[in-house]
This record gives structure tokens, sequence and C-alpha cells, in this order.
């Protein structure tokens, strides 16, 4: 049985009025305990239609979600503590600050949880670490910290509630790339020594190549592929065709290998690319490297 599945789920906006919209149709997917799930379409694919289904935020048209084999709409279940489970970020996540307190925001999940005070205090702390927030922020108004503190606070807020599963949907959106580059890497670290599950919708391919594990591809309100990185970043053309380009580093080199240099296709990042060349290379001067 798998963590999350999601089964034949159908979802439209403004159901009856002339805007009748079918944002997903039809989605099945099987999502894995500790896999890291790169999220892929074009705008308006419906990739933040599902995020919000998997967390019972939106309920489905038709068709179910499992978690852990319970089906999360169902009557006996209640939604909170769903989402105590499957914790979701948000695009712009800071505009949910709301509380006077950094401290009270990011104590909020783990104090509706029902955790005892000092099991709070402890959560705190260590997600506020985890996201690279200094202690001395977490009596001051979220108001007070600058635009990447507030994403890292807003940030912290779900993983103090530490869930089984962790959605952040297009979380750098507004970042500069060192800004960007740090939570990548602090959600890749979640991920690592938790063994959580991440589930992270983009826009770049770049980062989607370096972390994901799996990538799930989104085309008009369906799913178009869901596979091993490399194996949906190798359907070049057919990406192409739904308006997503595989990073540029995939293209250079596919090109030197059309050229008929000695290098692999399918490289993802400029690392993966530096360690190929740096093979050529060394083939061509005959040198062990
Ligand atoms: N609140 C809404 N009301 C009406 N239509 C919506 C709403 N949210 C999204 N949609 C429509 O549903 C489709 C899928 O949207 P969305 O899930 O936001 O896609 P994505 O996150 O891939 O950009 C789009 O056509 C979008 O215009
Ligand atoms: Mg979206």
């Amino acid at each position: 049985m798998s963590l999350l599945e999601v089964k034949n789920l159908t979802y439209s906006y403004g159901v009856g009025t002339p805007f009748e919209k079918k944002a997903l149709d039809n989605v099945s997917v099987n999502i894995n305990a500790g896999e890291f799930i790169g999220v892929i379409g074009h705008t308006g694919s419906g990739k933040s239609t599902l995020m919000q289904m998997l967390n019972g935020l939106l309920k489905p048209e038709s068709g179910q979600v499992f978690l852990n084999g319970n089906d999360i709409n169902a009557p006996k279940n209640n939604i909170r503590n769903i989402r105590f489970k499957v914790g979701l970020v948000f695009q712009y996540p800071e505009h949910q600050l709301f509380d006077d307190t950094v401290r009270k925001d990011i104590s909020f999940g783990p104090r509706n949880m029902g955790l005892s005070e000092e099991e709070i205090a402890e959560r705190v702390i260590s997600a506020a670490e985890f996201v690279g927030l200094k202690n001395e922020l977490l009596d001051k108004s979220p108001f007070e910290l600058s635009g990447g503190e507030k994403r890292r606070a807003a940030i912290a807020g779900v993983i103090s509630m530490e869930p089984d599963i962790i959605i952040f949907d297009e979380p750098t959106a507004g970042l500069d790339p060192n800004g960007r580059n740090y939570l990548l890497e602090r959600i890749n670290d979640y991920h690592k020594t938790k063994g959580k599950t991440v589930i992270l919708v983009s826009h770049s391919m770049e980062d989607i190549a370096k972390y994901a594990e799996k990538v799930l591809v989104l085309n008009k309100g369906r799913i178009e592929m869901f596979d091993e990185t490399k194996k949906v970043f190798s359907h070049v053309e057919k990406l192409d065709s739904m308006g997503l380009r595989v990073p540029q580093i995939t293209y250079i080199m596919n090109k030197l290998k059309e050229y008929g240099y000695d290098v692999s296709g399918g490289v993802l990042t400029v690392e993966e690319a530096y360690d190929e060349l740096k093979r050529l290379l060394c083939r061509k001067r005959g040198e062990k490297c």
C-alpha cells in the first residue's frame, strides 16, 4: 500500500456557472513513503488544485485520496488531523502569518495538535533552526521580518507539525538566487535527514532535475507522465510540446552527443555535465582521471 493514493480524481471550479472549468480530469497516482516528487506542468495545468486536494483543502468532485489506506474525505476522518500529516506550503506562504509574534505563529500547528507546552517549545526551536531563522527573531512581530525571513517563518510553521508528507507549491517564487538555493537545500535536508516525503511544485526544471527522484507531469488537468526524473526528462520533444523545456544543460549535452561526441544522453545538472566533459577531455589527452 502506498502512503498516498489518488484515485480517479476529478475537480471543476465554478460548477453550474458560465465559468465552469475542469481543473483535474480523472487523475490517479500513488506516492510512496520517503519519495521526493517533483511536479511540473504549464500554468493552469492543475498543479495547485491537485496539491490542495492532497490535504483535503479542496474536496473531490469525484474520486478519492487515500492516506495510509484511509479515504481522507470519509466522514469518520477528521480533516484537521489529515492536515497535521500532510503539510501544505502555498506560494507566498508569508501572507498567512497572522499572530503577534513569530514564535506564536510557528507554534500554531503544534498547539492545535494538542502537544504539551514543553514539546511545542521544542518544536518551535527546532523548526526555526531547520529553516535558518535566528532565535532572536522569534519574539518579534512577523511584520518586522525581511521578506526572506517571513518566508522561512511561514515554512517553519508547517515543519513544526513534522508532517509525514510536506508539499511545497512553488516555494521559491520571488526569492533571490541565494534565498532560493538555501530554501531548496533545507527542503532537501528535510527529506534526507527525516526521511519524509516531499512534493515540490516548481517552474524551474533545473531545480526539479537537481532534487526530485520522480517527476509528475500535469497537462490540461491530466497526468501526462509519472516516472523517474531521468526518464521523464528524456522526453524532450513531448515536454516541449507542453511548453516545458528541459534544463539548458540537457539541451547542450544532447547536442554534443548529436555532433558525435562521446557523452551520455540525459544529463540533467551542471555537475553531471562537468563530470562527463572532464572524462571526455581526459580521454582525448590520453590521461587517466
Ligand atoms: N479559484 C478558482 N476559480 C476558478 N478557476 C480556477 C481557480 N483556481 C484555478 N482555476 C482554474 O483551474 C485550472 C487549474 O488551475 P491551477 O490548479 O491553479 O493550475 P496551476 O497551479 O498548474 O497553474 C486553471 O484553468 C485555472 O484557471
Ligand atoms: Mg499553481
